[in-house]
C-alpha cells in the first residue's frame, strides 16, 4: 500500500479528519439565503488547512443538485475567470443559454467577444456576469464562489465592488474566502472590502488531539504496523494537532517504519530531526519571517521561559515594558495564531516544537552579530 499521508499543500489528503460537524454546518447554511455563511471568510495561519476546508466545502455542495461551484484564485482576472469558469461547470442545458447571451461567444477555450467589444471593461464582463447568473437563478441554480487565499488589491476591490451588487439584488450566489490573518486584516483597510468582512469569520484552529490518536492508530493498525498506543499519543502529542504535522509526521513514520513494521521510541527520534527540518523549511520559516520585529521579541521572551505555558507576568518582565505594551502584542500573536491563551494570564506556543525553533533561530542571529 502506498504512504496515505500527504504533506503537500492544497490537496485533500486520503487521511481527512473531519473538524466537528463544521463542513455539515456551514453546507447546511449555505442552502439559507439569510444565512450570514453567505460570505464567509476561512482564516488561519499557514498550514492549518484552509485550503483543504474550501476545496472539501466546494466538492460536498456540489453533491447537491442545485448548486454549482466556482474556484478562483488571486493573481488572475477575477470577473473573467468567473464568466469562464461558470460557463465550464454549468452544464450543457446552461452552456446553451449562455451561448445566446449578446456579443459573446463561448469556446472550448473560455470566453470571447465580439468584435465590437474585443476590449472587455469591467462593466463588459458585469454585464455577461449579470445576465449568467439570471439565468441561473430563474432554474433555481445557486452559486458558491470560492476564493483561496485573498489579499487586499485592486483586483479584489473591483471583484468585491460587484460582489456586492449581486448581494443586495439577492442573487443566490454565496461567496467564501480564505486567507491569512494579516491579509484578512489588511482589508479592514479598503472601504468596499470592510463589505466582506462582515460575512461570516470560520477560524480554524487545531485538529482534535484524540482524533489524531485514533486516526494514527486506524491507519497504522490497519496496515498492519505494531504500534503501541503509548507511542500512540507521544505522536499525537509531536504534532499538537496542527494539520500539516499531522500529514507530516504520518507521512515519515510510515516511510520508516516500512520494512519492519514497528513505531517505537527509538523510530520516532529517528525521524524527528527530518520532522523539525520539514516543518522549519516549509511553514515556520515563513510564519516567523511575517512577524514584527516586536512580535519576535515577545515570542523570544516566551521561548526562554522555562515552561510550557507561560505567564504575561514573566513575560513583561522579561521584555521590561509596560503591561499595555505587552498585551498589545499579545493580542496580535493570538490573532495570528502563533500563540494561544491557555489559562488567564498565560500563553503557550500553538505549534509543535516552535519553541525550538524560536530558540534555534536567535542563536543564529546572536552566532551573526
Ligand atoms: N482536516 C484535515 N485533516 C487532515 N489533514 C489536513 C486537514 N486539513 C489540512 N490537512 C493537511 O494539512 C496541510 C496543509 O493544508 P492546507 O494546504 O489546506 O493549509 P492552508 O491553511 O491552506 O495553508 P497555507 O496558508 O500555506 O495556504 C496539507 O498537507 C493537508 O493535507
Ligand atoms: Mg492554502
Amino acid at each position: 500500500m502506498n504512504n496515505p499521508f500527504n504533506p503537500s499543500f492544497g490537496r485533500v489528503p486520503a487521511v481527512f479528519l473531519n473538524r466537528g460537524q463544521l463542513i455539515n454546518n456551514v453546507i447546511q447554511e449555505l442552502d439559507n439565503p439569510n444565512s450570514p455563511y453567505k460570505v464567509s471568510i476561512v482564516y488561519g495561519m499557514r498550514g492549518v488547512g484552509k485550503t483543504t476546508f474550501l476545496t472539501e466545502v466546494s466538492k460536498r455542495i456540489v453533491e447537491k443538485p442545485d448548486w454549482i461551484a466556482v474556484d478562483l484564485a488571486m493573481g488572475s482576472d477575477l470577473m473573467a475567470a468567473l464568466v469562464d469558469n461558470l460557463y465550464m461547470k454549468a452544464g450543457n442545458e446552461f452552456q446553451k443559454a449562455f451561448e445566446s447571451i449578446k456579443g459573446v461567444n463561448f469556446s472550448a477555450f473560455g470566453l470571447q467577444l465580439s468584435a465590437n467589444i474585443s476590449k472587455p471593461t469591467f462593466s463588459t464582463y458585469q454585464g455577461i456576469l449579470t445576465n449568467m447568473f439570471d439565468k441561473l437563478k430563474k432554474k433555481g441554480i445557486k452559486v458558491l464562489i470560492t476564493l483561496d487565499e485573498v489579499k487586499s488589491n485592486s483586483e479584489l476591490k473591483a471583484f468585491a465592488g460587484y460582489y456586492q451588487l449581486l448581494n443586495r439584488q439577492d442573487y443566490p450566489v454565496a461567496l467564501m474566502m480564505t486567507g491569512l490573518p494579516e491579509n484578512i486584516s489588511e482589508l479592514q483597510n479598503e472601504d468596499v472590502m470592510t463589505f466582506l468582512l462582515r460575512g461570516k469569520r470560520i477560524a480554524l484552529s487545531a485538529l482534535n488531539l484524540a482524533q489524531v490518536e485514533i486516526s494514527y492508530n486506524n491507519v497504522f493498525k490497519k496496515s498492519g504496523y505494531q504500534v503501541t498506543e503509548d507511542i500512540l499519543s507521544k505522536m499525537a502529542l509531536m504534532t499538537m494537532g496542527y494539520s500539516y504535522a499531522f500529514q507530516l509526521l504520518g507521512y515519515l513514520v510510515w516511510n520508516a517504519a516500512k520494512e519492519n513494521k514497528v513505531i517505537d521510541q527509538s523510530l520516532l527520534d529517528e525521524i524527528k530531526p527530518e520532522y523539525l527540518v520539514e516543518l522549519d523549511q516549509n511553514t515556520y520559516t515563513k510564519i516567523f519571517s511575517s512577524l514584527s520585529p516586536q512580535d519576535k521579541k515577545f515570542v523570544l521572551a516566551m521561548a526562554q521561559s522555562s515552561k510550557h505555558r507561560v505567564s504575561i507576568k514573566e513575560i513583561r518582565e522579561r521584555l521590561n515594558r509596560p503591561s499595555n505594551f505587552v498585551a498589545n502584542y499579545r493580542r496580535r500573536l493570538l490573532d495570528d495564531q502563533v500563540i494561544k491563551s491557555t489559562n488567564y494570564g498565560e500563553v503557550a506556543f500553538t505549534l509543535p516544537f516552535f519553541k525550538e525553533y524560536v530558540l534555534r533561530q536567535y542563536r543564529f542571529e546572536q552566532g551573526l552579530e
